[in-house]
């Protein structure tokens, strides 16, 4: 949560900062701010609200200089009023900062520089590094020594971005929070995230906990804290600039939406070879010591995660979902010959990597399956999957979600091949000759969809349920976590079976109830549906045209005959389909919806 920005480079920094935090806002859209270096000193624009707020009310002319930092907040410390927004600065606006992260010590530094007279004037943690700075710039220290010191007195997690009045420097630091440097001719950028920079360059450079950044025009020095050099490589990420804007979509979840047939595509390309699952990162016999196998994930790929482990459980592994954010409590016995997957979209859900780190101490094996390149997953898990979705900048996760559970579908064949006593699915051929088809059924999907229509037609419900068993299970909990998300209406997620033991109390007219049917355990799927229909409730059928169910259900949203294993994924582009046209009926802002972020980096 909070994008942070940086550039250095000739010409004025306004226009890249602020197309950089448009493009950061998935981290969140709290409050928004530019500080720009413009020979008078340093100038800050800050306001709460989302960038395009910001953009509007933003004086240009006072805002020229080359190199400048820029912020968009979720708020942790303080509400996100102007006060709070970032760039912070000291008291005489000498120092300029932006951060991500939280500053655990922030209480007892505040205390100490009150007393030797600095003035807050904000609620948040941030304020203290400013000050802090300034402290040591007050004792005649040179900048970069000054900004090593304040950053050694920081306990927590940061990835902070620095301007010193007079210079044309960015003093930058992360430890527990991303942050990668972008590379252009005479540019040089700074940012939580590459879709900052895309539209400018695609060269890189992931920094690692405890690195300090000095970026001037000319370069950058990338130390340790004491000062130490150390070398880190360049990547060229393949994504494309397009990736990172709308396009010709009103929104980026609807983008996303539609683009899953190229992702897809991209996911699947070249790890399939012969009728087997071909995974470069695992060759053969790579799992062979596994003898079970944990998935940790927090939300939207804890969905796919419940995927992961159905296909484990049925390939007779043994095998458990963990929500992350419960892993400490809910471990069980593990040792170095369990393999604790953590899937996580973005590689920095902070629940997701204590659960990494928490299974590393225990002794386990860790693969990190995540969308992210260098992400902080793909870094401290032994290995990393990825899912190769390109970048997803709506809040509410939907391509990587197909990908996810994709990917997740071919490494658990690959596992189940090294495990003694275990062994693929029978027909793995039918289902890796079906995945071939799936990107043009998600297509064909997308274009006939009639969601909108039922989301109109059930618009003013009192609470939508989605269910289904099975792998149909996992797509009705994501279908429901996709409607409460930005429909803010009530959704829940049921096993079809369970709806008889309580929910069923709810079910009422006014309470459609959305039926996955997978082709597995569809009868229970179709009894329990029944249930509801007698207590009045609409039922809409998600299953292709030809199922027996679809006649005794009073609406349909049509799927593709395909594999069992797929058939929830195309039915979850429908309910995607569906929470998109109702939170656009109900004029939701949908890409960012209240109270959310994209990224959660603390606990
Ligand atoms: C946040 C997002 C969700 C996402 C979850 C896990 O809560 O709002 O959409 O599913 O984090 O994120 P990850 O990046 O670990 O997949």
């Amino acid at each position: 949560m909070c994008g942070i920005i940086g550039r250095v480079g000739t010409g004025d920094a306004i226009d890249t900062l602020l197309t950089g935090l448009e493009n950061l806002e998935y981290r969140g859209y709290d409050s928004a701010g530019v500080a720009v270096q413009n020979g008078a000193g340093i100038k800050v624009q800050k306001r709460s609200g989302k960038v395009s707020e910001l953009k509007n009310k933003i004086d240009a002319s006072v805002l020229e200089g080359q190199v400048g930092i820029g912020h968009t907040r979720w708020s942790t410390h303080g509400p996100p009023t102007d006060a709070n927004a970032h760039p912070h600065t000291d008291s005489t606006t000498d120092v300029a900062v932006v951060h991500n992260g939280i500053i655990e010590n922030y209480i007892e530094l505040k205390e100490q520089l009150a007393a030797a007279g600095h003035e807050f004037t904000s609620d948040t943690d941030t304020e203290v590094i400013p000050h802090l700075v300034q402290h040591y710039l007050d004792q005649g220290w040179d900048s970069e020594r000054a900004f090593r010191t304040a950053i050694d007195e920081l306990q927590g997690s940061y990835a902070v971005a620095v301007m010193i009045s007079g210079e044309h420097v960015i003093y930058a630091a992360r430890r527990g929070s991303p942050l990668v440097i972008g590379m252009e001719d005479n540019e040089f950028f700074l940012a939580s995230d590459i879709p900052a920079f895309l539209e400018e360059t695609n060269d890189v450079i992931y920094l690692e906990d405890g690195d300090v950044v000095v970026l001037e025009p000319e370069g950058y020095r990338i130390t340790d804290l004491e000062g130490t050099p150390v070398s880190r490589e360049t990547d060229t990420v393949d994504w494309d600039p397009e990736d990172a804007g709308k396009g010709e979509y009103d929104h980026y979840m609807r983008k996303e939406i539609h683009s899953q047939p190229t992702s897809l595509a991209n996911t699947i390309e070249g790890r399939v070879a012969d009728g087997e699952v071909d995974l470069e990162e695992f060759p053969a016999g790579a799992f062979a010591d596994v003898d079970a196998v944990q998935f940790v994930a927090c939300g939207t790929s804890y969905h796919a995660a419940m995927y992961g482990e159905w296909l484990l459980r049925e390939a007779n592994v043994r095998t458990a979902v963990h929500r992350a954010s419960e892993y400490d409590s809910s471990v069980g016995p593990i040792d170095e010959h369990t393999l604790v997957v953590a899937v996580t979209q973005s590689g920095e859900t902070a629940d997701t990597l204590a659960a990494v780190r928490e299974a590393k101490a225990r002794g386990a094996r860790t693969v990190a399956v995540t969308n992210v390149v260098g992400s902080t997953a793909a870094r401290e898990a032994d290995d990393a999957l990825y899912i190769r979705a390109g970048p997803e900048i709506g809040v509410a996760a939907t391509k990587t979600f197909s990908s996810q559970s994709v990917t997740l579908a071919l490494l658990t064949q690959r596992i189940a091949a090294d495990i003694p006593d275990a062994a693929p699915i029978d027909d793995l051929d039918a289902m890796l000759e079906s995945l071939s088809d799936l990107p043009d059924q998600v297509e064909s999907v997308v274009e006939t969809s009639r969601a909108g229509e039922l989301a109109e037609r059930y618009l003013e419900s009192r609470a939508f349920f989605f269910i289904g068993r099975g792998l149909g299970h996992a797509v009705a909990l994501e279908g429901a976590l996709k409607f409460k998300e930005i429909t803010y209406e009530h959704a829940e997620g049921f096993t079809a079976g369970e709806l008889k033991h309580g929910p069923l109390a709810l079910v009422t007219e006014e309470t459609p109830v959305f039926s996955v049917f997978t082709g597995g355990g569809d009868e229970a799927v179709q009894t329990n549906a029944t249930e509801a229909q007698s207590r009045g409730a609409p039922i809409v059928t998600v299953a292709p045209d030809d199922h027996q169910a679809v006649g005794t259900g009073d609406a349909h949203l049509s799927i593709p005959d395909t594999h069992p294993v797929w058939a929830g994924l195309l039915a979850n582009v429908q309910l995607q389909l569906l929470s998109y046209h109702a939170a656009n009926e109900l004029g939701r802002p949908i890409d960012k919806p209240r109270n959310l972020a994209k990224s959660v980096t603390v606990e």
